[in-house]
């Protein structure tokens, strides 16, 4: 075999392991809980233990917040409908948790469609 093919051959095994390799990491980057649906990353059991005993974990998956939106929340909750004080190692293990897992998304919505490309006005 020429030296030429063989390199060819070694581009293309290296390019489909590199890509599986890649793969598996963002897949195993994002591992659910198959109980809550919480994504599984440090601080997951300590929030998995303490956030879905009053409610389902379906109040974490439906908000979006950085630190200072869930710390609200967590306020919120204590002040008003019994949830307990933490320490606070675990607060920040729960913080670190939701803000990084539970982040607002950079874009919400769409942009908007620009004027040159919306119908005429009706009148
Ligand atoms: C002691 C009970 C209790 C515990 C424990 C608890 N929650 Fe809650 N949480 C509530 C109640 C009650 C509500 C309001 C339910 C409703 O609106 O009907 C709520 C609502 C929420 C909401 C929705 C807030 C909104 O603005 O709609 C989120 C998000 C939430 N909880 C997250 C958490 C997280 C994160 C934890 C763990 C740190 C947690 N909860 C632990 C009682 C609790």
């Amino acid at each position: 075999m020429k030296m030429r093919s063989l390199t060819l051959i070694g581009v293309v095994l290296w390019s489909c392991l590199s890509a599986s390799m890649t793969f598996a990491k963002t897949t195993d980057q994002k591992r659910i809980d198959e109980q809550t649906g919480l994504i599984i990353d440090r601080g997951f059991e300590t929030v998995k233990t303490n956030c879905t005993i009053c409610h389902s974990a379906k109040f974490i998956l439906s908000q979006k917040g950085d630190r200072q939106t869930w710390t609200d929340i967590i306020r919120w909750m204590q002040a008003t409908q019994g949830l307990w004080q933490f320490d606070a190692k675990t607060e920040d293990l729960i913080l670190d948790y939701l803000s990084t897992n539970y982040a607002p998304t950079k874009q919400y919505r769409r942009a908007p469609i620009p004027s040159s490309l919306m119908p005429p006005p009706e009148n």
